[in-house]
Parts: C-alpha cells; sequence; structure tokens
C-alpha cells in the first residue's frame, strides 16, 4: 500500500506539469489503462491471502478514486485554459479606428461618353452599336472603299487570320444600323476602334464617335450647326470657333476636316472627320438618294476627353494609374 500511496504521489506531480487533452490521455492510459500501474495492483488482488482482500480491494479503489478525481479536475482546467486562449485569439477590438472607404471614379473617357450621349439624346439622337471584329464589307466595301483603293492605305489595319479586320473606324456601323432601320435616321455610335499606331498622340486602340443624321433635305447647314452647337456644349464655352476644312472620305462627299478653335490656348485642333454621306453608301444602305440625303460625323472620343480635362498624353488615358485616374473623382 505504501508503494501505491508514493505512486500516486509521483502520479499527481507529473500530472501537474501537463498542458494538453492528448498528452493527458496518454498519462491516464499508463496508470489505469489495461496495462497501467494502479490497475495492475487490481489484478493483483487474487494474490492475497482472502481475509484481506476486501481491506486491500478498498484501498486499492480509494487510491484509484483519487487519482480519477484528480485527472478530471485537471482536464476541466486545461479546457478552460483553451477556451480562454481561443477566445482571446478571437477577439476583436472594437475600439480601434475604422479603414475608411474608398471611392472610386468614372474613367475620362466614360465621363466624356456619358456627356457625349447626354448632349445627343437631347438632340433626339439614339446609341448604335456594332462589332469590334469587322468583316471588309462593313469596315471597307460598304462604305465604298474597294479593294486596292488607294484609301485603304489611309488606315494602317489589323487583320484577323480568318480576313476579317478590327475595326479601324465606327463608320462601318452606319451601314449595319441603316440595313436594319429605314429613314429618318439620328443616331451616335460610340466604341472602340484599332489601328497599328503608337506614339504619344496615337494608340493602337482608342475610342470613337460616329455620328449619322439621314432624313429628307439634310444639308451641310444641319451638320454644320449640329458639330458647332455639340461642340460649345461638349467645352461648355460658347466661344468655340469650329472650321470646316475641305477634304476626302471616300464615303462622304463633300467631305471635310473639323477643327475647332480654343481662345485659351489660340490653336487650331483637328477633332475629326465630316461629310455627306456619299451616294454610293446610301445605296449599299439600301436607301434612295433622290429622297435622302445626311451627314456622318467621326470623332476622337479620347481626344475630346484630353482637351476637356487638359490631359497631355494619351497613354495616360490606357495605362490605368490609380494616382492619374484619382483625379476624375466627383466630376
Ligand atoms: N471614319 C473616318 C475616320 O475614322 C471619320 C469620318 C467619319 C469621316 C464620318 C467622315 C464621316 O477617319
Amino acid at each position: 500500500m505504501e508503494q501505491l500511496q508514493s505512486i500516486l504521489t509521483t502520479a499527481l506531480t507529473e500530472m501537474a506539469e501537463i498542458g494538453s487533452l492528448p498528452e493527458l490521455e496518454q498519462f491516464k492510459a499508463r496508470y489505469v489503462g489495461k496495462q497501467g500501474a494502479i490497475t495492475g495492483y487490481m489484478q493483483k488482488l487474487k494474490d492475497i491471502a482472502p481475509e484481506l482482500r476486501k481491506e486491500f480491494g478498498a484501498q486499492i479503489n480509494a487510491i484509484k478514486q483519487e487519482f480519477e478525481g484528480a485527472l478530471q479536475r485537471h482536464r476541466s482546467a486545461i479546457e478552460e485554459q483553451e477556451l480562454r486562449a481561443k477566445l482571446a485569439s478571437e477577439a476583436i477590438d472594437v475600439t480601434l479606428p475604422g479603414r475608411g472607404t474608398q471611392q472610386g471614379s468614372l474613367h475620362p473617357v466614360n465621363l466624356a461618353l456619358k456627356r457625349l450621349i447626354e448632349i445627343f439624346a437631347a438632340l433626339g439622337f439614339g446609341v448604335a452599336d456594332g462589332p469590334e471584329i469587322e468583316c471588309d464589307y462593313y469596315n471597307f466595301k460598304a462604305l465604298n472603299i474597294p479593294e486596292n483603293h488607294p484609301a485603304r492605305t489611309m488606315q494602317d489595319t489589323f487583320y484577323t487570320a480568318a480576313g476579317n479586320v478590327l475595326r479601324t473606324h465606327t463608320s462601318p456601323i452606319q451601314v449595319r444600323y441603316a440595313e436594319n432601320n429605314q429613314p429618318p435616321i439620328r443616331i451616335i455610335a460610340p466604341g472602340r476602334v484599332y489601328r497599328v499606331d503608337m506614339d504619344a498622340t496615337h494608340s493602337p486602340m482608342f475610342h470613337q464617335m460616329e455620328l449619322l443624321w439621314i432624313d429628307k433635305g439634310i444639308s451641310f447647314a444641319n451638320l454644320k450647326a449640329v458639330i458647332s452647337d455639340f461642340m460649345r456644349q461638349f467645352f461648355e464655352d460658347d466661344s468655340i470657333q469650329v472650321r470646316f476644312r475641305a477634304s476626302f472620305f471616300p464615303f462622304t462627299e463633300p467631305s471635310a476636316e473639323v477643327d475647332i478653335f480654343f481662345a485659351k490656348t489660340g490653336k487650331w485642333l483637328e477633332v475629326g472627320g465630316c461629310g455627306m454621306v456619299h451616294p454610293n453608301v446610301l445605296n449599299y444602305m439600301k436607301i434612295d438618294s433622290n429622297e435622302y440625303s445626311g451627314f456622318a460625323f467621326g470623332f476622337g472620343i479620347d481626344r475630346l476627353a484630353m482637351l476637356k480635362y487638359g490631359v497631355t498624353d494619351l497613354r495616360l488615358m490606357f495605362d490605368n494609374d490609380v494616382d492619374f485616374l484619382r483625379q476624375f473623382r466627383g466630376i
């Protein structure tokens, strides 16, 4: 019994050092498991004289119970400690300051586009759309630019392996729209266009907007009025002068280059091309050129956005530099 008492004392000292539940289970097995030290004494009972067995049995039991009681208390202590550690690690300090919200901004091209759509919607123009991968027919042929026509070299074209093109301008949308809609036609068609070109004022992808108005009796006077009015509205500057410089486009006749003059800078700047829709193009559109006439205007949206917001390098418009874009917040 003395031996057993000293085993218990050692066990209790050992137990005090144990800090985890799996370790505690292993420890338990060493004392009261099948091969355990305390269990061994129970098995020895049968070798003891029968008259002493009852007393010894009771004493062994008492020691076993003391061991198990201590084990249970230690287990609860470990569990509580683990729970506390877990709660501490998951604690949230509600007194910390917040991180604040980040406000984004519209890209200057989208800001300009929004404004353009508003201005033209007020003039009764709807918005039309077309594919960026275009076939030769819409990008060139139906715009009166037949194969081998020198005008094809005016625009350096990206071709796809299948012989299609990345549209070089938004003019193909004119034909696509007119195929499905009879006059009167009054649309704008914004979108991405592509040309083999890259420097401070040219990007291989940029944005254009096409303007098309076809009806009975539309003349160059209407063209001039719409474009001049639009420029003054877009730049919110009634002093802007608009100049129409005679030019050539296969799909318009007569054609002109549109320049605007800013009093601020004292300079004329070219912003787009325009003209009266060529009768051959009206034919491709299946519109009777004896009954109807119309004008078209195509310009770079990026170019107008740069002028409006004072951006000097076109590449900034496509770098997606956050410091640059942030400046358009709230505009
Ligand atoms: N599509 C022409 C270009 O990209 C611009 C234009 C549009 C000219 C409409 C005349 C009429 O250069």
